[in-house]
């Protein structure tokens, strides 16, 4: 829940501090570092925020997060709810992680979870991954704030 007196940034206003950190950012890592801070603190209901990258083929590998430490560092791409939208290519989004067959647990805390793929020239090069601890947490404009921000970080991969 949100200190009385808070605020959030807007959508637009979070995409253009990311744009702002792409240009000051050395290299990807180093932006993905700071996208998943600004996000953590911006958007409170995101309780773990990470990015995972293709790595080879078949493979997702786990970058910079924010939150508890994830079992899944290495996830194929036949597994999970990251493996699944990786292989698809769409975003995903879980309303009740505990009612999809494919959830890989990260924390018990979790009740649902997005899945952007970030995309270059149509390929997946790999995802940006939250998890929160509220059921159904995630709406389109959610979905729509990742893409942007997915699109800004494929710039620099
Ligand atoms: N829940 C994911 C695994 C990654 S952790 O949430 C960080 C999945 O089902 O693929």
């Amino acid at each position: 829940m949100m200190a009385l007196g808070q605020t959030v940034k807007a959508q637009s206003e979070i995409v253009a501090a990311v744009r702002e950190l792409s240009v000051r950012a050395a290299d990807c890592p180093e932006l993905m570092k700071n996208v998943v801070r600004l996000l953590a603190a911006e958007r409170p209901y995101y309780s773990w925020t990470g990015f995972y990258l293709i790595d080879g083929a078949q493979t997702l590998v786990l970058g910079p997060y924010q939150g508890k430490p994830s079992p899944h560092t290495r996830i194929p791409l036949n597994q999970g709810i990251c493996g699944a939208a990786a292989s698809t290519g769409e975003a995903l989004i879980v309303d009740d992680v505990n009612a999809d067959p494919r959830y890989l647990a990260c924390s018990l805390e979790t009740r649902s979870e997005i899945v952007v793929p970030i995309k270059r020239e149509g390929k997946v090069l790999g995802e940006i991954d939250i998890d929160s601890d509220q059921p159904a947490a995630f709406s389109d404009e959610d979905r729509r704030l990742l893409e942007e921000i997915a699109e800004i970080v494929a710039g620099r991969l």
